[in-house]
């Protein structure tokens, strides 16, 4: 038996690596290329220390002056003698280039391009490439523009494992933009696509209490990718609600999707807000007008936030203005590229 071990760098990499239920991280990781930082493989010296965000596992044997009590029951641990008995994501306090990690990439095939709206593109790619993908719910993946070798787009995937090895992500349609443009006039299905990754600290942790997810536009796409992952663990016991802002009526997608993860997730709500003051939707302004203080449970909620940066600044302030400190806020700020 082998764990799925997700080793998050500080440089925002990702990689995946399998644990044997005897083996320790470190051996794990070695056995797989990835040199994490260690030194006396004991339990003595504190080089190999990391936090582990989410999974269990035993510490092992070290001594006090490696890791303290408080910092074990904060989650940190020694990658030299923890033992994972699960499937658990470990921070690692240091670039993927210091343990010498590849860059993972993968060949895929363009599978379908859908006009979603007049703003938004659905990419799907699948392959043989993609069988080895792993990802946690949320990151997102560089993609090279074909015939641009040396220019990537980073989007995030909007759903969760690669079923039929196939993955999708939300692509906003920039006028002129390079990948834009690409989707318009060049792909076709079964065309070739490069993609590496994953990468980010923008993903799902576990649920320990209610949840508010903020997406703007495009942002809607990693929460696609964590509903996807919370129907497959069979539900929420907290609860989950999404408001997702746009600027316009033509803007909206994938309500569908959503309807169907409030029938998989009965403890899932949504609302739609639009900036635009014509808009025939009943909700009109920005994402900030519609947190309402249940939302935000007096702290005891998880925020996601993933949209442009002035949508992440405009929240953080509302936090200040109602003096609510939540228990964790984690964002993701994106910026259309066009060149
Ligand atoms: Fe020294 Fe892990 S390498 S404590």
């Amino acid at each position: 038996m082998s764990f799925d071990i997700a080793l998050n760098f500080e440089d925002g990499v990702t990689r995946f690596i399998n644990c044997g239920r005897a083996e320790s991280v470190v051996d794990a990781a070695y056995r797989q290329g990835i040199n994490i930082p260690m030194d006396c493989r004991e339990g003595a010296c504190a080089t190999c220390k990391c936090r582990v965000e989410s999974g269990d596992y035993s510490l092992g044997d070290y001594i006090e002056d490696a890791l303290s009590s408080s910092e074990a029951d904060q989650g940190y641990a020694l990658a030299c003698q923890m033992r994972p008995t699960s499937d658990c994501v470990v921070l690692v306090p240091t670039s993927s280039t210091a343990c010498s990690t590849r860059q993972e990439s993968y060949v895929a095939q363009i599978k379908e391009v859908r006009r979603l709206s007049e703003s938004t593109f659905s990419l799907a790619l699948q392959g043989d490439g993609l069988k080895d993908l792993v990802f946690l719910p949320g990151q997102y993946a560089n993609l090279q523009v074909p015939g641009e070798e040396h220019r990537q787009r980073a989007y995030s995937f909007s759903s969760m494992t690669a079923r039929g090895n196939s993955v999708t992500f939300l692509i906003r349609n920039v006028p002129g933009g390079l990948m834009s443009s690409f989707l318009k006039e060049r792909a076709t299905p079964g065309g070739e696509m490069i993609m590496n990754g994953p990468f980010g600290s923008f993903y799902l942790r576990p649920l320990v209490r209610p949840l508010l997810m903020l997406a703007g536009g495009t942002g809607l796409a990693p929460f696609l990718a964590m509903l996807d992952k919370i129907v497959a663990a069979g539900g929420s016991p907290f609860p989950i609600h999404l408001i997702y802002g746009v600027n316009t009526d033509r803007d909206v997608v994938e309500i569908d999707k959503l309807e169907t993860f409030t029938r998989l997730i009965p403890s899932f709500t949504f609302e739609v807000c639009v900036v635009d003051a014509n808009s025939e939707r009943p909700k009109k302004g920005y994402v900030t007008h519609h947190i309402e203080p249940a939302h935000l449970n007096d702290g005891d909620v998880d925020i996601y936030l993933c949209g442009p940066p002035p949508m992440v600044e405009a929240v953080a302030q509302h936090l200040r203005d109602v003096n609510v400190k939540s228990a964790s806020f984690h964002f993701e700020k994106f910026a259309a590229s066009i060149s």
